[in-house]
């Protein structure tokens, strides 16, 4: 049997990859503008980072961890999301000792989760997030929201929605939380065990629930903004005002919950409103995780962030047609005739590279022709011809592959001049 990549993992070949690039660099360059730094953390972690960062009635840590023993009888987890890891660092390097405050940070990197693999739902999928932690102010929510819209905007997609929600304080969700059991109790026997689990302990998380997500007591369940104390309440007004002022529209949607129990006050996901687009709509998640610091064992520290896939913004970009602007082509390509010419061309060819130009030749002893057609594959600006004639006058014909102008250009000269074409 021929090997062949795990289920839910994928390969990303030459001609795909330079999207990826395009996006990487995109997100590194959004985190610039605003002023968020980069952090890498390690791919596996202790699994119990994530059963109490993520929690234990999660289905990301009930039902979709890789987790594995070591050799050394460590319980370790390959890390299915960022935010556990990054509050980690932040209590493990005592970041919020730091005079710049808040702590704001990015990862970009895979994740893991075992969980059912359809379009834009896989097993390794990588993930771009953003943390802001040590901040209580209402408009770094609204920059956490506004960074991961530009970024979706500035590659091009138009059809994107951004829902919003509010879970509250401790106090606000404790009220709400007794209205869902005084709701759900009665009739619990009719919803799937996972349901009957969360009654107790997280009965929010029955809201999201994908199986009984048409039983009737669903759509008339009691809604957290009626439990929402002033204070929550009032956090979650300014929240929208700082949205206003930045003209990003927004729609509240109060069934919102999040599949992570570290969440409180604001929640939001963005998604894909693109005809076309699969059944997985959502694009990206994320919201307010204060308490989450301490319960790593840090000081009290509010924080909030979201994270994205690049799978899915790709099945977006192309359910939208958009086409990003990939560099493809190649600046030079060398095709030398002769056992002269192509010790020529080596030495030309090492110089091109190291003046900073994308430059390649022929390695398979192929006919000028030949060679012609492989620049022609590599979409070369302009083809650099060395035969005897050319080692004889030491110089180089090149020809504009666009315009099919020839020019005879001195070896020594050459790569000045194309340089200063490429400068224009
Ligand atoms: P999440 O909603 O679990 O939140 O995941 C965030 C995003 O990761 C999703 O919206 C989706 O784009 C992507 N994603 C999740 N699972 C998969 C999968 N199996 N295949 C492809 N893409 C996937 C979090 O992970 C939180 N840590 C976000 C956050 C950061 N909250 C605060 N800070």
């Amino acid at each position: 049997m021929k090997i062949q990549v795990p289920r839910g993992t994928q390969d990303i070949l030459p001609g795909d990859s330079e999207i990826w690039q395009y996006i990487e660099q995109s997100a590194h360059n959004i985190c610039e503008r605003y002023n968020y730094k980069e952090i890498r953390t390690p791919i596996f972690e202790h699994t119990e980072l994530f059963e109490r960062g993520v929690g234990d009635t999660t289905d990301i840590v009930q039902k979709e961890m890789y987790t594995f023993t070591d050799r050394g009888d460590r319980n370790l987890t390959l890390r299915p999301e960022g935010t556990a890891s990054t509050v980690r660092a932040f209590v493990q390097h005592k970041l919020f000792g730091n005079a710049a405050q808040p702590t704001k940070l990015y990862y970009l990197g895979p994740m893991f989760r075992y969980e059912r693999p359809q379009a834009g739902r896989f097993r390794q999928f990588v993930q771009f997030g953003i943390e802001a932690i040590g901040s209580n102010d209402p408009s770094v929510d609204a920059e956490v929201i506004a960074l991961a819209m530009d970024l979706y905007r500035e590659l091009g997609l138009k059809n994107i929605k951004l829902v919003i929600n509010s879970l509250g304080d401790a106090e606000s969700r404790n009220a709400h939380k007794e209205a869902l059991i005084k709701h759900f109790q009665p009739r619990i026997d009719e919803f799937c065990s996972d349901c009957k689990q969360r009654l107790e302990k997280n009965p929010l998380r029955i809201l999201d629930c994908k199986k009984d997500r048409n039983h009737e007591l669903m759509s008339n369940a009691p809604s957290i903004l009626n439990y929402l104390n002033e204070q929550s309440s009032a956090y979650f007004t300014e929240v929208k005002q700082h949205l206003t002022a930045m003209e990003i529209p927004y729609v509240v949607d109060e069934t919102l919950v999040r599949g992570l129990d570290y969440y409180n006050h604001t929640a939001f996901e963005i998604m894909s409103d693109a005809e076309g687009f699969g059944a997985i709509t959502t694009l990206s998640g994320g919201g307010r995780y204060n308490g989450l610091v301490e319960q790593l064992g840090g000081p009290e520290t509010p924080g909030i962030g979201f994270a994205l896939s690049i799978e899915r913004l790709i099945a977006a970009l192309e359910a939208e047609k958009v086409e990003l602007p990939i560099k493809t082509e190649l600046d030079c390509f060398i095709v030398a005739m002769g056992e002269e010419a192509k010790k020529v061309a080596t030495k030309l060819l090492y110089q091109l590279r190291k003046a900073g130009l994308s430059a390649d030749k022929d390695y398979l002893d192929r006919k000028a022709k030949a060679q012609f057609k492989a620049a022609d594959r590599f979409q070369a600006k302009r083809v650099l011809i060395i035969g005897e004639d050319e080692i004889q006058k030491n110089v180089v014909l090149v020809k504009d592959m666009e315009s099919g102008e020839q020019q005879e250009l001195s070896l020594d000269s050459v790569i000045n001049e194309i340089k200063e074409v490429e400068g224009e």
